[in-house]
């Protein structure tokens, strides 16, 4: 994989802000669009732009077509078995909501537990919070390790009959862990439990494959994979969504209405109520292109050799604390990290000086930071199109920021 010849394909990386040139290191947050994707964007509104699924006119037929052409290559990404399987939501979140409405309020009752983990999204836990506050359901979670990992050894014990659903990350966010999903999936199973598996943060980075995970919803965030803001998607099991109601009402959900009912329209439309999100979606299937092309297993070993070599050039600056797994096999491209005395925001804006885009905060997963007791970290985390060079980059200004702030204030003469 040729980093240096991937990022041409990338005009916002020839970005300088304040005179340097943009470093990007916020990928866990959103990700940067490759000019296919632009492209395919501006292609929709300039030549095929009008509703869809209604319409009797050619633009509509197009607009459907590109529409029903990102659902297929979304299965197939994903290894679903039938385009029904995937629907598409605003982002990630919707799609968990979904499930908690959907299938929760028609399935969970009071006594119920869903098994969550300590390191969940805010998307993956209050969802969930506000179902047990509505139905009396028990919420249960898999502790994490001071390392950052999850202590699986715990898991069986809180697995039982009166757990309905497992849900949990693929890999946390906040410290990039990779979780060991078919473990969890299998612990699951022999609880007769559901699964969901939120793969935010596995699906833009390493191969999936829903089938052989045989999880029964998994959600994602195209943003989070080249592709445009406001389209998710959620896979489900088509006999689990064929048994769940709808999630919102209106337009395109229905297939027949009267003036006191309505009948549901069939899968996956079922859940996409009212106009969606034609053009970014019609527009993800450039980035699942791109992806393809690329190949996940190329992006994967790339981002490990980016991480190793952050892990370490961070490792020798002073009073550094990394986060996460010691064991690189355990980890993503993420590297979240604290300086001693420093506060993560004043990290982030330090390094924005010098054109260097990180995260800091909690990075919606409150609980988990005050497992660490930590307010926040810093947070670099890496794609297809970062280099050495960036890495080498971060750790300069991070050296220069210490070295700011840990300066002795200049001696002040008195002339008493
Ligand atoms: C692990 C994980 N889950 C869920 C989400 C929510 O994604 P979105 O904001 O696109 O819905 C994120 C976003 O950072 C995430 O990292």
């Amino acid at each position: 994989m040729d980093a240096k010849k991937i990022r041409d394909d990338f005009p916002i990386l020839k970005r300088k802000i304040r005179g340097k040139t943009l470093v990007y290191l916020d990928n866990a947050a959103t990700t940067q669009k490759p000019r296919q994707v632009i492209q395919a964007l501006s292609e929709f509104y300039e030549n095929h732009n009008a509703n869809i699924h209604r319409g009797v006119h050619t633009l509509s037929d197009e607009a459907t077509a590109l529409v029903e052409e990102t659902r297929s290559k979304t299965a197939a990404f994903i290894g679903a078995p039938k385009p029904e399987t995937v629907v598409f939501t605003r982002n990630a979140t919707e799609a968990i909501n979904l499930v908690a409405h959907s299938w929760g309020r028609k399935f969970l009752k009071g006594g119920d537990e869903v098994l969550l983990t300590e390191m969940e999204h805010h998307s993956n836990l209050v969802p969930w919070q506000m179902l047990a506050q509505e139905r009396g359901i028990l919420l249960r979670f898999i502790p994490m390790t001071p390392e950052g990992t999850l202590d699986l050894s715990a898991a069986a014990g809180l697995l039982g009959p009166k757990t309905k659903l497992v849900s949990f990350t693929a890999a946390s966010n906040a410290l990039g862990t990779l979780i060991p999903v078919e473990k969890i999936l299998a612990l699951a199973k022999s609880a007769g439990a559901k699964t969901l598996v939120d793969a935010s943060q596995w699906a833009p980075h390493r191969p999936l494959d829903v089938a052989r995970w045989d999880c029964d919803f998994l959600a994602f965030s195209a943003h989070k994979m080249l592709g445009p803001t406001g389209v998710g998607v959620l896979y489900g099991k088509e006999e689990l969504l064929e048994q769940m109601d709808p999630f919102l009402g209106g337009g395109d959900m229905i297939s027949r209405v009267f003036l006191d009912r309505f009948t549901p329209n069939a899968l996956p439309f079922k859940f996409e109520a009212g106009t969606p999100n034609i053009a970014d979606e019609a527009a993800f299937a450039a980035a699942l292109d791109y992806l393809t092309k690329v190949g996940l297993t190329a992006v994967r070993e790339h981002e490990a050799a980016l991480t190793k070599k952050a892990i370490e050039t961070l490792s020798a600056l002073p009073g550094i604390t990394i986060y996460g797994p010691k064991d690189l096999a355990q980890r993503g491209g993420v590297v979240s990290f604290n300086v001693d005395g420093l506060h993560a925001h004043d990290i982030g804006t330090s390094l924005d000086l010098e054109g260097i885009a990180v995260r800091a905060g909690h990075h919606c997963c409150q609980p988990l930071m005050n497992k660490l007791k930590v307010p926040g970290t810093a947070r670099a985390s890496f794609y297809l199109y970062n280099t050495l060079e960036e890495v080498a980059a971060l750790g300069r200004a991070l050296e220069k920021t210490i070295a700011f702030f840990t300066k002795k204030p200049a001696a002040v003469s008195s002339h008493g």
